[in-house]
């Protein structure tokens, strides 16, 4: 049985609370991560943080689209001293992220929303290129 409008509306919130959250989370880490060897990094961090914003936009207007209501409650974000945890943290988002964007898709092409799966499948590829990122800045 395809999932009902309600609970895509309802995932598509807990979606956006985790965007806010990894926006926050990649501001934060881009400062502290700060020094010589991690410059590039930093600036990567703030460029995901930017996308994750418009991934925010872009969810919320999904919602309002479908008639509910966006939320503003952000889910929780980690901080580290060490900037290897820093960017490890970061990479379990990218994975959450992903994870739940592709389920996502198939509920939206469940409901016949195509339009809206193809802008979810947009956000999974900058998901999966934050993922990318974040791997070879931890040298895998
Ligand atoms: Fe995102
Ligand atoms: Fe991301």
């Amino acid at each position: 049985m395809a999932i009902s409008k309600e609970q895509f509306i309802k995932e598509l919130n807990k979606d956006l609370e985790w965007e806010f959250a990894a926006a926050i989370q990649y501001v934060q880490h881009a400062a502290v991560i700060t020094g010589p060897e991690y410059d590039a990094i930093s600036a990567e961090l703030i460029v995901h943080s930017n996308e994750e914003m418009a991934h925010a936009v872009q969810v919320s207007s999904i919602i309002t689209d479908l008639n509910g209501a966006p939320v503003i409650d952000v889910e929780e974000r980690k901080v580290s001293e060490n900037a290897k945890e820093m960017l490890e943290q970061d990479l379990v988002g990218e994975e959450l992220a992903i994870t739940r964007y592709k389920e996502r898709i198939k509920q939206a092409e469940e409901l016949g929303e195509y339009g809206m799966r193809r802008i979810l499948e947009d956000i999974l590829m900058q998901e999966e290129e934050h993922r990318r990122d974040l791997l070879s800045s931890l040298g895998r």
